[in-house]
């Protein structure tokens, strides 16, 4: 049984310890928002805030998250998130949208530590989320203006 926290809530999982957290959250909680890509910690699809920081929840197991916080895109809701989620609609930046909860998450947790990332900061930040429409101009554009 590992003991979590996810978008707030107190949650006990019962099942293998080896499964990763991605498997947990889409399956065993049926929370879809986070997306499977590669499932090898390549692409940043699933990507997810533990304890504050952005992780690919496919390539973490249940037993590294006990006692840690979870945050999936159902569940956040600070001023970081929603700057970003207005810029994102602001500059249309989805295309197909496969990989933009990942991208949002990803791009949440570089605002909540740097308010103001410069362009190379930005894509050190989001080098590991990789999205075949090429939206990256748009995503950059997009950091900035939830910056401001
Ligand atoms: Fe986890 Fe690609 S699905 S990094």
């Amino acid at each position: 049984m590992i003991s979590l926290t996810i978008n707030g809530k107190a949650q006990q999982i019962n099942v293998d310890p080896d499964t990763p957290l991605l498997w947990v959250l889409r399956d065993e909680l049926k929370m879809t928002g986070t997306k499977l890509g590669c499932g090898m910690a390549m692409c940043g699809a699933c990507t997810v805030h533990m304890n504050g920081s952005a992780v690919r929840s496919c390539s973490v197991p249940l037993s590294a998250a006990q006692g840690a916080n979870i945050q999936t895109i159902e569940g956040m809701n600070s001023p970081a998130f929603q700057a970003v989620q207005q810029a994102w609609r602001n500059l249309d930046v989805v295309q197909c949208g496969y990989c933009q909860s990942g991208q949002i998450m990803s791009a949440t947790a570089l605002l909540q530590t740097n308010s103001k990332p410069t362009d190379s900061q930005i894509d050190a930040a989001m080098m590991g989320n990789l999205c075949r429409c090429a939206t990256y101009h748009r995503i950059r554009n997009a950091i900035h203006q939830a910056a401001d």
